[in-house]
């Protein structure tokens, strides 16, 4: 198993397998939590326009380039764009585990809060003052012990190994996931704002597609909704075989993607308009789907408990798979790079991870700020990507055509070109726009 000290590494067992490993990875609290509201935000059916566009036009052809990365040196980050661009380029690889660090440690801490409501769901219902409940849960111990829980059982899925861990718990996992919320869509078209929240979720305002804000934004959240900009698609396609049609599954992947996000907006927009508390998503913070819908739960009663409890569990799922891909990022490279067995590296970049989420598991405002600043260097590590892929490594188009059937391999010299002088010019321009708001943000929640 500890394939990477003989050389053999450990390949992803079946297409399903790789596939809902990466929708896992992909969907997450990005989906379920970040999504609805910023569309609703950034322009309703515009912004869900334009981030289809976006998705199209950049999410795919970066995921593709991580995919030929990846699989074409069968190593994580550090040592991939070492091997295929020279000793510099493994800095960006440092950049990608730093920001591997990062992200899972305050994403840990929300799925945490995540588990708290699940559990107080089921025990003794939702609150019926859910403002002061955000508190309780989200201060003191209570956000620290829950997210070592995550962390634990991230170590424990990611230690297991690519079959055995984290295919396994995609497979098993994932369809639960689907299942919840297909039958959460269907039961709040059921509702009766449910057409007042359709509208208010998909309503065009054009003016905002113009905005520069909104389209850096929707950049953001696309490279955050995928899990790109941090080697993250590159690492699990190192454990793919020359046989995979990349970018097939490129396009599934995002669309399942999209898919979630679209839906969880279809539930989430209904169920807020139902009972006419939207002034207190319009809040937009860290916190507002989590005063906003427990509220709306506690409301509807006995349905309201089960529906709610069973929204909660599948975001705790979507949480979990995502958490267990951005601990892989970590644990590929101690692997790769320094000879750890995988048990090892798992626990003791498991541990860092858990003990640096104390910040943010104790402060919500530094909480807020990380997660601008994670979206920053997602967009940074993005644009180096493009660079690296257009201009730097050679072979990447002859690594996305093999195992690519006639379709997929059509489109690589269109990706390519879009790698090469479409990519790099719209990601600088959300990276910069990403880096002011981090700095805006740092104003606003500390007053400097
Ligand atoms: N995509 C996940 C979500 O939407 C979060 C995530 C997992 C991620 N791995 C990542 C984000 C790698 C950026 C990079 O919740």
């Amino acid at each position: 198993m500890q394939s990477s000290q003989n050389g053999e590494r450990e390949l992803f067992k079946s297409r399903a397998g790789f596939i809902l490993a990466a929708v896992g990875s992909a969907v997450g609290l990005g989906n379920m939590w970040r999504f609805p509201y910023v569309a609703a935000e950034g322009g309703g059916a515009a912004f869900v326009f334009l981030y289809i566009l976006l998705t199209l036009s950049i999410g795919i052809p970066l995921m593709l380039s991580e995919f030929s990365v990846g699989r074409g040196s069968r190593l994580s980050p550090i040592g991939a764009l070492r091997k295929l661009g020279g000793p510099w380029w493994s800095i960006l690889g440092y950049m990608y585990v730093i920001t591997g660090f990062i992200i899972l440690a305050y994403y840990s801490v929300i799925a945490g809060w995540v588990v708290r409501y699940a559990i107080d769901g089921i025990l003794v219902g939702f609150p019926v003052d859910p403002g002061e409940q955000f508190g309780i849960v989200t201060t003191g111990m209570s956000p620290i012990w829950y997210h070592l829980g995550i962390m634990a059982t991230t170590i424990l899925i990611v230690s297991l190994g690519v079959q055995k861990g984290i295919e396994r718990a995609a497979l098993v996992l994932m369809p639960v996931l689907f299942g919840i919320l297909i039958f959460l869509a269907i039961w709040a078209f059921t509702l009766d704002g449910a057409m007042e929240g359709y509208v208010e979720y998909l309503r065009p305002s054009l003016g905002e597609l113009l905005n520069p804000k909104i389209l850096s934004q929707a950049a953001g959240q696309a490279f955050y909704s995928l899990s790109l900009g941090m080697g993250c698609m590159l690492t699990f396609s190192s454990y793919l075989s020359d046989k995979t049609d990349m970018g097939r599954e490129s396009v599934t992947i995002a669309a399942s993607d999209f898919g979630v996000a679209f839906i969880a907006g279809l539930v989430v927009f209904p169920v807020i308009y139902a009972l006419g508390i939207q002034g207190d998503v319009s809040e937009s913070t860290v916190g507002a789907l989590f005063i906003a819908l427990p509220g709306a739960f506690v409301e509807m009663g006995a349905v309201g408990r089960v529906v709610g409890i069973l929204f909660f569990i599948a975001l705790i799922v979507g949480a979990v798979t995502s958490a267990v891909s951005l601990l892989e990022v970590v644990v590929a490279s101690v692997i790769d790079e320094f000879k750890f067995p995988r048990r090892a590296a798992s626990i003791a970049g498991g541990v860092l991870i858990a003990i640096m989420g104390l910040i943010p598991a104790s402060s919500l405002d530094l909480l807020g700020l990380v997660d601008k600043l994670a979206e920053a260097m997602l967009a940074l590590g993005a644009f180096f990507m493009a660079i690296f892929v257009g201009w730097v490594a050679v072979g990447a188009a002859d690594e996305m055509k093999k195992g690519a059937g006639e379709r997929s391999k059509r489109m690589v010299p269109l990706v390519m070109t879009a790698v090469r002088f479409v990519l790099p010019p719209m990601i600088l321009f959300a990276t910069v726009y990403a880096f002011i708001a981090v700095v805006v943000e740092y104003r606003s929640a500390f007053g400097g």
